[in-house]
């Protein structure tokens, strides 16, 4: 986000955000991280682990710290470039805690308490029902706004906080005078949803019990090839996209989605031949696509000086970003930045 290249030609701004909770996984790679890969050629993007909101449910603060650094250097070893993204770590700038108080100002309790994540969050950790997970959609919308966000990449999941997010820019427009851009769903095509290899009627998760279930970005060649042999299927033992055939349909969403090739394409190499090839040539195309992200990887944790330079120049321009709307926002409020 060159200030020069900024006013020549205006892209569409992108703005999103991943939290650093546990290793990602082929699902992550596929559904995410890969697309903000390709977007940054067409857009203004910026990027950012969201490690506020991972402390919505408690964290051990050592696995915390390893978390976020390792998140980091896995977006930029996926791809995400620094000097064409902003690539920054939430907490590191410090508008996006700012702008979420005055956002929790102008959202209403009931918008908080209807939004699925906090009804499914607060059974899962009863325990634990604190405010911040009330107000964590307050937070997103803070991260979306600043930027002037045009579009945001997320899952399904995320759709009804995006959706809260133009509800709260809408009604702060009405209040104070036109201040957000609202931002609308970005939704990429192919390869949205990888289902779990355990289970596939569920969508692929890093928090499985089962390893098996899962594929993360940074397992080696062999595991990753074992676990796609392990991929549960049925019994029909024809390699086709079809109803009710939910691993077979999975393996061939992922193998199309790392190889290019069609599914009617991998239906006739594949015509005559078994399960057992069929997730060989799964297992080892997945392994081929994620062996630079691996290598890249390995490099830039042990380069922690540059992986440090990166996400402090990245949260200091980011910081630059956001600190205009914050200025305008404070205006509008009658608070005195
Ligand atoms: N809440 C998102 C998730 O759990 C992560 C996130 C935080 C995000 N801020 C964002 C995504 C802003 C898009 C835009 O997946």
């Amino acid at each position: 986000m060159h200030e020069v290249q900024e006013k020549k030609e205006k892209k569409p701004i992108i703005l999103s955000g991943i939290q650093p909770t546990g290793i990602f996984t082929l699902g992550n790679y596929i559904g995410a991280i890969r697309n903000w890969v390709q977007l940054q050629e067409d857009y203004d993007t910026a990027y950012m682990i969201a490690d506020l909101h991972a402390l919505t449910v408690r964290q051990d603060p050592k696995v915390l710290r390893e978390n976020i650094l390792r998140a980091y250097a896995v977006i930029l070893a996926c791809g995400v470039d620094p000097e064409k993204s902003l690539t920054f770590i939430q907490s590191q700038v410090p508008e996006h805690a700012q702008l979420s108080w005055i956002l929790s100002c102008n959202t209403q309790f009931g918008e908080l308490s209807r939004m699925t994540q906090f009804k499914d969050k607060s059974a899962k950790h009863a325990d634990n029902i604190n405010a911040g997970l009330f107000t964590y959609p307050s937070l997103m919308a803070a991260d979306i706004l600043l930027y002037q966000a045009d579009l945001v990449p997320v899952g399904a999941d995320q759709s009804q906080h995006l959706e809260l997010t133009r509800d709260i820019a809408t009604r702060f427009n009405g209040l104070y005078g036109n201040t957000f851009k609202l931002p609308q769903g970005y939704y990429p095509k192919v390869g949205a949803r990888v289902m779990s290899l355990a289970d596939p009627t569920k969508k692929m998760s890093k928090s499985d019990e089962n390893q098996n279930a899962f594929i993360t970005i940074l397992d080696e060649p062999g595991t990753i090839v074992k676990k796609f042999k392990r991929a549960v299927t049925d019994s029909e033992m024809s390699v086709r996209y079809a109803e009710g055939k939910d691993g077979i349909n999975n393996l061939m969403s992922i193998y199309s989605s790392v190889t290019g090739l069609t599914y009617e394409q991998i239906e006739h190499d594949f015509a005559g031949k078994g399960y057992g090839d069929f997730k060989q040539a799964v297992g080892e195309a997945v392994a081929e696509e994620l062996r630079p992200v691996r290598e890249n990887y390995k490099r830039l944790r042990e380069d922690k000086a540059y992986l440090e330079a990166c996400y402090r120049a990245g949260a200091e321009k980011a910081s630059h970003v956001a600190r205009r709307t914050l200025q305008k926002v404070y205006k509008k409020c009658g608070l005195i930045l």
